[in-house]
């Protein structure tokens, strides 16, 4: 049966291989089963960043052309940003009124986050309130399915706990949505840690063929291998790992760790059959990010009908919880 979907994610610019392997590719295969709401979260973003916001609406950009070229289908997905459905505002005020801040004190992510920003000062209203408006996002489109990482799942058990709470006072309006755990492969970056954007190891889905390659060639291997001659270890390097997400020759990858094991090869022939099966993933990618980057009035556009959309269903849903609290009709 077809269920509806709604996974969000925060504008930090342009995406890497770690977003393409984990959300991406898995947000573009439910678009054939399920109605999706894809939402690209700019009030979120500015809970951390309102002492300099010039950067979120470059990078609500940069996020919703990697989406599109990564194959996110307006035609078949309701893609758009938070802040163009006023009801998410509306609905999170809503929910601010009955979310015990008791819970929100606990949330491990709010703890984490407050130690690991230590640039940004997270001691605001708002930021507290995070997974109250991220309930709101979700509950908004009575999502059955949330597709979202491990580090989420906290945030949604939060989601529907505030539905529950809700009905409890107002009476059954939100189904509980269910966490749909996004497996997340393991990508590291040029230098062996996870690839994250904050790390400066990523290779990015709109880097230049150039680029890629610069990134791979100077990327780190089994450490062991310090020569050609010496050989290595395929299961202690970052290279490898990548191999493992993106090249799907059973064959050849068989070839290589041989070579590997056995010095029959050097990393940058190992390295070259990499970039090959990138460039091959990338190249449509590119090409259809590059035609939305020519064509600015198309993303508009896409933003213009999927608020559209999204409104219809927000709207509704509003109605009801208006009604349900008993305010006077309007
Ligand atoms: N909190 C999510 C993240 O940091 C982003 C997000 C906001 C989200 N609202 C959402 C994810 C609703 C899923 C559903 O990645
Ligand atoms: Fe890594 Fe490939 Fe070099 Fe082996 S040959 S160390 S797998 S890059």
């Amino acid at each position: 049966m077809t269920k509806r979907v709604f996974s969000g994610m925060r504008p930090t610019g342009r995406l890497h291989l770690g977003h393409l392997a984990g959300a991406l590719s898995n947000w573009v295969k439910l678009q054939d089963e399920h109605h999706c709401f894809y939402c690209i979260v700019d009030w979120h973003a500015l809970m951390s960043e309102y002492a300099d916001s010039s950067s979120i609406r470059g990078n609500c950009k940069e996020v919703l052309l990697d989406w599109l070229g990564a194959g996110l289908d307006p035609e078949k997905s309701t893609i758009f940003l938070q802040s163009h459905v006023m009801e998410h505002a509306e609905l999170h005020l809503a929910f601010s009124m009955i979310t015990p801040l008791g819970w929100l004190e606990r949330n491990p992510t709010y703890k984490e986050q407050i130690v690991n920003m230590q640039n940004r000062d997270l001691g605001n209203y708002a930021f507290l309130g995070y997974p109250v408006l991220q309930a709101a996002d979700i509950l908004l489109y009575k999502a059955d399915l949330v597709p979202v990482g491990e580090d989420q799942s906290a945030h949604l058990e939060l989601s529907r706990e505030i539905a529950r709470r809700f009905n409890n006072f107002f009476g059954d309006i939100f189904p509980e949505p269910k966490t749909l755990l996004t497996k997340t492969p393991k990508v590291p970056g040029t230098d062996g840690r996870k690839m994250s954007k904050s790390y400066g190891n990523a290779i990015n889905i709109a880097d230049s063929p150039e680029a890629v390659w610069d990134k791979l060639r100077t990327m780190m291997t089994d450490p062991a291998r310090e020569r050609r001659k010496d050989p290595g270890e395929p299961e202690k390097c970052p290279v490898w790992d990548i191999h493992k997400v993106f090249n799907p020759d059973e064959a050849q990858k068989a070839e290589l760790a041989e070579g590997c094991r056995n010095a029959g090869i050097g990393c940058i022939e190992c390295k070259k059959a990499l970039n090959a099966h990138l460039m091959e993933i990338l190249e449509p990618i590119q090409k259809r990010r590059k035609y939305y980057e020519d064509h600015g009035d198309q993303v508009m556009e896409v933003l213009r009908k999927g608020a559209g959309e999204a409104r219809k269903t927000a709207r509704e849903t509003m109605e009801e919880v208006i009604n349900a609290i008993g305010f006077v009709e309007r």
